[in-house]
């Protein structure tokens, strides 16, 4: 029987949480497979994934901060790839090319879905943040049919440059400082925080919910701590929420159906409690 590999490299990587989820599922479903996670330093990224290949690993996921740069090492990119222009999700075929894909769509949009908080009137969303997390989260919105983004950012041209890079014809995104969202909470149907704001060790996002309509879904990607200040005072008010463990979870999904040939993993209360004792 074959011994599937595959691992998660970034840079730092010893706070990853994917190796506790892989192995869940390798051990939930009686697969023989390994998944380990690897620090690369960003200058040895290309060595390394060479180095993988020939050590017969199936693929891996790339975090922070490889996205990018992974994306260039690439043959062949799926459009989502594309889009964000940065890959986390990686397959060594038997040809010997690089596949890549970016699952944080999938993962962040799925968490949505299967919590049954999204639905056909959704228009306006506000997204917090304009990093490297935010692309993925844009182009979610757009996929799920959102047909005005505004992106609020401490550095106004971070969220200057996402707009004009993402806008579309169905599409308006408009962008701000941090304090230009309150103009926006009125009709905004989803408020997303991408931003480090109220991780542990960080201070929390600071916004007047006030105007916020009591139906707007307000979610973080944010997950330490599980429920952070932002979610704590949308739910204290009566807003529907969604944690953002769930996003890490989903995004796993494809990659583990890839490298270990086994189709759809459960995301189920088991695994979500099995992953909430690391947290
Ligand atoms: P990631 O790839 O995880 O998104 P990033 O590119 O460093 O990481 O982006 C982090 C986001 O959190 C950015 O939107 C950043 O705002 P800036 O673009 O102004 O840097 C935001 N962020 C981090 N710390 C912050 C703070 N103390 N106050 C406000 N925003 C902060």
């Amino acid at each position: 029987m074959t011994t599937y590999k595959a691992c998660v490299i970034g840079y730092p990587i010893h706070h990853s949480l994917s190796p506790k989820l892989h192995k869940h599922w390798l051990h939930r479903y009686g697969i023989k497979g390994t998944y380990e996670a690897i620090e690369v330093h960003p200058d040895n990224l290309s060595q390394e994934i060479e180095s993988l290949k020939n050590k017969g690993f199936r693929g891996c996921n790339i975090t922070l901060p490889h996205k990018e740069h992974m994306f260039t090492l690439c043959d062949v990119t799926t459009d989502i790839a594309q889009e964000i222009k940065a890959v986390n999700t990686v397959v060594f075929q038997k040809d010997g090319t690089i596949w890549g894909t970016n699952t944080d769509v999938y993962g962040f949009s799925q968490n949505l879905i299967q919590n049954n908080k999204v639905d056909s009137t959704m228009g306006n969303a506000l997204v917090f943040g304009a990093g490297g997390a935010s692309r993925a989260i844009i182009v979610a919105l757009q996929h799920m049919g959102f047909t005005h983004i505004h992106i609020a950012n401490r550095t106004i041209k971070r969220a200057e440059d996402l707009a004009t890079e993402f806008i579309t014809n169905t599409c308006v995104i408009t962008y701000g400082d941090l304090s230009s969202a309150e103009q926006h909470l009125l009709n905004c149907t989803l408020l997303v925080n991408t931003t480090s704001l109220g991780m542990a060790e960080y201070p929390p996002l600071t916004l007047s919910m006030a105007n916020l309509q009591k139906t707007a879904v307000v979610t973080d990607i944010v997950y330490t701590p599980l429920v952070t200040p932002l979610l704590k005072m949308a739910q204290e008010r009566g807003n529907p929420i969604v944690d953002g463990l769930g996003m890490l979870l989903y995004q796993a999904i494809p990659g583990f159906e890839h490298w270990f040939n086994h189709s759809s993993p459960q995301v189920d209360e088991d695994l979500r409690q099995h992953i909430l004792q690391f947290l």
